[in-house]
């Protein structure tokens, strides 16, 4: 998604701002833009495609300058082109960078090119540039200008705004999307993401809803949606330079998916004892809220969807809450029924999705009430954690690949942490603490297998299309393979439970249609096996995970991954690292971009 840096200094901030972009680069885009104002010129470079390119053209250079905003654009509102790209400018003087988007983007276009500005671009964003320099041209000053501006839009935005006749004061504002202020000695900086500043400070910001900060390289004030000057705290980020850094791999992802047994460790830490899972762990209110829990309704997107998949087994199982789990997308559009003393609970990387952060939001409208919002999060000081009764961070740290691996891995666990709080039996309890506490070294175990799912993709290159089958809890770690293979891969994947074969996906299996199957040895595992003969018997050519216990063996049309033995409640956490293992290497022998797949943003903060 789109990526927000800017700085007023008090030395040429074209590196920093470029480094900015670079650090951004995993979240997603499709072009790159730069204005730095200097002694009273604004200049602007744009670039389609990777900053690199950007990089290439600043090399010929524009002036230095000490103030100056840039992008990274994923388009939503006109395609991938130099036009659309940020920053847009007005009258030669208003450069605007702008993550989110304009509703009202046409009525306000139509009354500024009436009123005689011309417009270069088809973005929604255009407006706000012209709109800052018509307010300007009344006021006079910026910040005035920026706050009459954002009067008049309606939608979602973070905007950074420079003007070339105020060659140190950078105004910026959000409204439904991310932004800090980085606070420097004789410097200050604003970015969509701490990651993008961290070479340049630790101490952040987390603006507010609504709060528009004017800063120049001494001091910054900001102001709340009312304007009034208010004190926000500056908090110091614990991350490092290098958690945001490959460390010797060669992607990001493949990075992610061998911090696992650590990541898993960081989420458990804490939080379990040698015999219980405390909900204290988690607020001071959450076990007294959690004993009152008679429903749960569980809201996410994409692959943290298919983590509150596999928790409606585990809650359902163990406590007898019923446990309804729906995409966001649909959920804040329809009229739920909310059960008495229901928790509502919302699973995201980012904490910024624009769909699960607006069904937080309708969930909390509503007259008939939760009893509670819990956020599973991975991000600190994001809307989704703000906005929150309880919070439990998965503690996955920083997630760069676009595809998710150690953040579902470790919202997985925060489900059986959960799982765990809402059990009442204190044996049950006992027993799972049990089990979670040797989860990292399962996982450890797994990623032996990297080198033999190496060799197995191989056999994957020249596919089209794969099915993937999984029965219980591993059904949507099925889909959650598929998601992987398709999103890094662009291979087309799909996942059914392995029952449903016969009720129609079954015509689509010949000798070209790899079937990769999960079968772990636990109480569907027959039932698997019966799927698979009905695979065999058309040809198919299966791959299967299964434990070493479960019977299965190599042989004509099959080949078994025998992975370590794990039990059956920890299974779904160690049976998603072959699959993730396995859509790496397809992509990488396809030659596809791992870390940053065409189309996709790592955090979509637009609906
Ligand atoms: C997963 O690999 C994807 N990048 C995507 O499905 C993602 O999980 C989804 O967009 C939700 O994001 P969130 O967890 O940050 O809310």
């Amino acid at each position: 998604m789109c990526g927000i840096v800017g700085a007023s200094a008090q030395r040429n901030v074209e590196p920093i701002l470029l480094e900015g972009l670079r650090r951004l680069e995993y979240r997603g885009y499709d072009s790159a833009g730069m204005a730095l104002v200097d002694e009273g010129v604004l200049d602007r470079v744009r670039a389609v495609g990777k900053v690199q390119a950007l990089a290439d053209k600043l090399e010929d250079g524009p002036r230095p300058g000490t103030l100056g905003v840039a992008h990274t654009r994923w388009a939503t509102h006109g395609g991938v082109s130099e036009d659309n790209a940020h920053p847009h400018v007005s009258s030669d003087r208003v450069a605007v960078v702008h993550n989110g988007i304009i509703e009202n983007f046409e009525p306000l276009q139509r009354r500024l090119a009436a009123a005689g500005y011309t417009f270069t671009s088809e973005t929604d964003t255009e407006v706000v540039a012209h709109l800052v320099d018509s307010h300007l041209a009344e006021s006079g000053d910026l910040s005035t200008a920026v706050r009459a501006a954002v009067s008049e839009l309606d939608g979602a935005y973070a905007l950074a705004v420079v003007c070339r006749d105020d060659p140190h004061t950078l105004v910026a504002t959000r409204s439904g999307s991310p932004l800090v202020l980085g606070v420097g000695i004789g410097e200050h900086f604003v970015a969509s993401d701490v990651a993008a500043l961290l070479p340049v400070t630790r101490n952040f910001v987390y603006l507010e809803e609504g709060d528009l900060v004017t800063l120049t390289p001494e001091d910054y004030t900001i102001r709340d949606g009312n304007g009034a000057v208010v004190e926000r705290p500056v908090k110091e980020s614990g991350l490092s330079i290098s958690a945001t850094e490959k460390g010797g791999y060669r992607h990001f992802m493949l990075k992610e998916i061998h911090e696992q047994p650590r990541a898993l460790a960081e989420t458990w830490q804490g939080r379990v004892t040698a015999r219980d899972i405390l909900a204290s762990s988690i607020g001071p209110t959450a076990e007294e809220i959690f004993g009152r829990v008679e429903a749960i309704h569980i809201v996410a997107c994409g692959t943290s969807h298919h983590a509150g998949l596999v928790a409606r087994y585990w809650i359902e199982a163990m406590s007898r809450i019923p446990c309804n789990v729906e995409l966001a997308s649909e959920y804040r559009y329809r009229d739920p029924v909310v059960p008495k003393n229901c928790l509502f609970v919302t699973l995201s990387q980012s904490g910024e999705t624009a769909d699960t952060l607006a069904a937080l939001r309708y969930a909390k409208s509503r007259e008939d009430g939760y009893l509670a919002t819990l956020a599973i999060c991975n991000k600190p000081e994001t809307s989704l954690t703000r906005e929150s009764d309880l919070v439990m961070m998965t503690r996955a740290g920083p997630e760069i690949g676009v595809a998710s691996t150690k953040a579902f891995t470790t919202q997985l666990l925060c489900l059986l942490l959960l799982t765990g709080m809402l059990d009442r039996r204190p044996d049950e309890r006992a027993a799972l603490a049990a089990n979670i506490r040797g989860v990292d070294t399962a996982l450890a175990a797994v990623l032996e297998l990297d080198e033999a799912i190496r060799k197995l993709a191989e056999e994957f290159v020249d596919k089209q299309h794969a099915l993937f089958l999984g029965r219980g809890p591993m059904y949507p770690i099925a889909m959650e393979g598929a998601l992987k293979l398709k999103e890094i891969s662009y291979l087309h994947a799909e996942a059914y439970a392995a029952g449903e074969l016969k009720h129609g996906p079954l015509a689509l299996v010949d000798e070209n249609m790899p079937v990769i199957a999960i079968a772990p040895n636990n109480e569907w595992l027959e039932k698997v096996k019966s799927n698979l003969q009905e695979v065999r018997a058309r040809g198919g050519k299966l791959y299967v995970f299964a434990d070493a216990e479960s019977g299965l063996n190599t042989g004509p049309g099959i080949t078994v991954l025998d992975m370590p033995h794990v039990d059956d409640i920890l299974a779904p956490i160690a049976y998603t690292v072959p699959l993730q293992l396995l859509a790496y290497h397809v992509a990488v022998a396809k030659g596809t971009d791992v870390d940053q797949p065409r189309n996709l943003a790592k955090s979509v903060t637009v609906e």
